[in-house]
């Protein structure tokens, strides 16, 4: 384990994040979002991630060891997410992480973003440690983890197509609603009823931990058209109504998987994993078969870059002046995250 501040830094979507971790402890945490920039697109266009992360990111950093209250001679190392996301705004965040670690002779950490997203709950206050059934749902990705050791997640279950955050964006953007579509999808369900419309939950007979939302999608997509112009209740009944056939399927599988592997906590993390319709599947089903529930702050489970400092704990360093050649990803290598 790394003693001193770890500074770490994630540029890999459109949030430009930098943190101070000390142990489990979060000093910092800024998170800078380009979520209004990309509104008007509907998603997330590579090009503009990437210019302003590069315009953004020092300050950033400068913001975070100002929270902590440290200056450069306090970090000890500097982590940073080398993979997997868009390579523009990857290429920002590895090359800033590089010169400040060149430049200070510190060590470097590449940590992969989906380990980031399963060690945000061995952060603190949580102070979660293995083994865990893990279940993380984001914008790219939906994976269910046994995670015995922090630094090597053993793959359980994934989705076959879409990740879940994908689908939801899809389906608010089928509803008329604004980008990011998971938390408008969100606040439009809250006036739903999540019995109004039924929706296939994909794979839910078949005895697997791997996930589909291509039908659900599609399904949507048929019911709009049949309903024709959907007055405002209708829409509601029918975000809520497909926000359920989303992430009930998640919640349930979580705790199977738990309940297979003799696993006595299940965690959650992602953008997905702010959802409260989860969040509460999630206790349900913990609660039903008597197992401990990890529910980490929505602000973890977005992207942030504590959650990389908490990764990197459990990621090989690589010393000063090694890392010159480390390069950022678009994809995870071979085999899954592990480094
Ligand atoms: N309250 C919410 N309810 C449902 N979905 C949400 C909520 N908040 C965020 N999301 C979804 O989370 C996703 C973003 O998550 P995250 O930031 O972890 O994804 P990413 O980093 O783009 O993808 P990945 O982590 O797979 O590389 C989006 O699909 C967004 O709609
Ligand atoms: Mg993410």
């Amino acid at each position: 384990m790394i003693r001193g501040n770890v500074l770490a830094i994630e540029t890999s979507c459109d949030e430009t994040a930098a943190a101070v971790i000390h142990g489990r402890d979060i000093r910092s945490s800024v998170v800078a979002s380009q979520a209004t920039l990309h509104a008007p697109y509907g998603g997330v266009v590579p090009e503009v991630a990437a210019r302003h992360h590069l315009g953004t990111v020092n300050a950033v950093v400068d913001r975070a060891l100002a929270d902590a209250g440290i200056g450069f001679d306090d970090v000890e190392a500097i982590a940073v997410t080398q993979r997997p996301g868009l390579i523009g705004a990857l290429l920002v965040g590895v090359a800033t992480a590089k010169s400040l670690a060149y430049a200070r002779g510190l060590p470097l950490i590449s940590v992969d973003h989906i380990m980031g997203h399963i060690a945000a709950v061995w952060l603190a206050p949580l102070s979660v440690d293995p083994p865990f059934v893990s279940l993380i749902a984001s914008g790219g990705h939906t994976r269910l983890d046994l995670v015995r050791d922090l630094g090597s997640p053993e793959l359980l279950g994934q989705t076959i197509d879409d990740a879940a955050g994908e689908a939801l964006d899809k389906g608010a953007r089928m509803l008329g609603l604004e980008y990011p579509g998971g938390p408008a999808l969100e606040r439009l369900s809250a006036s739903g009823r999540r019995d109004a419309h039924e929706f296939p939950i994909a794979l839910g007979g078949a005895d697997t931990r791997d996930f589909s939302f291509a039908g659900v999608k599609t399904s949507l997509r048929y019911r709009i058209q049949d309903l024709g112009d959907p007055d405002d209740a209708t829409r509601a009944d029918l975000a809520a109504s497909y926000q359920e056939a989303i992430v009930r399927p998640l919640a349930d599988r979580l705790v199977d998987a738990a309940r297979e592997h003799g696993v006595q906590t299940v965690a959650i993390g992602g953008g997905v994993a702010a959802n409260g319709r989860l969040r509460e599947l999630v206790e349900e089903g913990a609660e039903r078969h008597g197992l401990a529930v990890a529910l980490p702050d929505r602000s973890l489970c977005t992207d942030n870059a504590a959650m990389i400092g908490a990764a990197a704990q459990f990621t090989p360093m690589t010393p000063w002046p090694d890392y010159l050649a480390v390069d950022a990803m678009p994809t995870a290598p071979p085999g899954g995250i592990a480094a």
